[in-house]
């Protein structure tokens, strides 16, 4: 991961530039950094917040040859190998929100979002993670947001948790094309995640229900049981998932 880089002082988002960038034919791998996002997204069509040089706005680019129903088990890849990263630079206590929102004391410190693009019948993964890193404040309506700064109470190099996610993700990427699932990750990421045996609100568009979380199985979905004792399982993807 990283073998071929391109920085950029200012862009409207990383992830729109690593789509174009693989439609221009970029190697597997291939990273997009920027210092400052004009137009940073999020998950759900919401805007993403990245002022300069204040945290890690990064896209990288995979090729995986996998069906399309398990690319959202890359997000969950690439957010344990973040979770790992952040906990081994900072030593904060970091914690997984499923399927892949970084939190520390509850509150949102790095998001990811994966998006998709077919290249010449080629199936392209971006994988786009923010990281709020130094930020030393945040807007009123983002009172859910976090930094590592404001957590650790002090400043932390972005460059070092680059590196060692990049090299965490390649390892573990290495493991799960082997293998072909996520077995080796997911004891693990039930140990971080902070949703495992409680109470959640699950928001699907203009759907809502209570339910609690009994397992995350081997695909990385969440096994909630309603109030009526039913059992479903959830697949990330536009579900937002509200600790009660
Ligand atoms: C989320 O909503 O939790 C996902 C946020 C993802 C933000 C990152 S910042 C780098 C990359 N470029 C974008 O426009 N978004 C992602």
């Amino acid at each position: 991961m990283g073998k071929e880089i391109e920085f950029y002082e200012e862009i409207d988002s990383t992830n729109i530039r690593a789509k174009n960038w693989s439609k221009e034919g970029a190697i597997e791998g291939s990273l997009v950094i920027a210092e400052k996002q004009n137009a940073g997204r999020g998950r759900m069509g919401k805007q993403w917040d990245s002022p300069k040089g204040e945290g890690i706005w990064m896209s990288f680019i995979v090729k995986p040859v996998m069906s399309i129903e398990k690319i959202p088990q890359l997000t969950i890849l690439a957010g344990l190998s973040m979770c790992y990263s952040i906990r081994q630079v900072t030593g904060l206590d970091i914690y997984i929100k499923w399927p892949n929102d970084l939190v520390v004391n509850n509150k949102k410190v790095c998001g990811i979002l994966c998006e998709m693009v077919k290249v010449k019948d080629e199936l392209v993964v971006v994988v786009g993670i923010g990281v709020n890193v130094n930020s030393k404040k945040f807007p009123d309506d983002l009172s859910h947001a976090t930094s590592l700064y404001l957590e650790g109470k002090k400043l932390f190099s972005r460059e070092s948790i680059i590196k060692s996610f990049l090299r965490r993700f390649e390892e573990n990427y290495k493991i799960y094309i082997e293998t072909g699932s996520l077995m080796n990750f997911i004891g693990d990421y039930k140990n971080y995640c902070i949703n495992l045996n409680k109470q959640v609100k699950i928001i699907e568009g203009q759907q809502e229900f209570i339910g609690f979380v009994r397992d995350i199985d081997q695909e990385a979905r969440l096994i909630v049981e309603k109030e009526d004792g039913s059992l479903i399982s959830i697949l990330s993807g536009d579900v937002s998932v509200r600790g009660l």
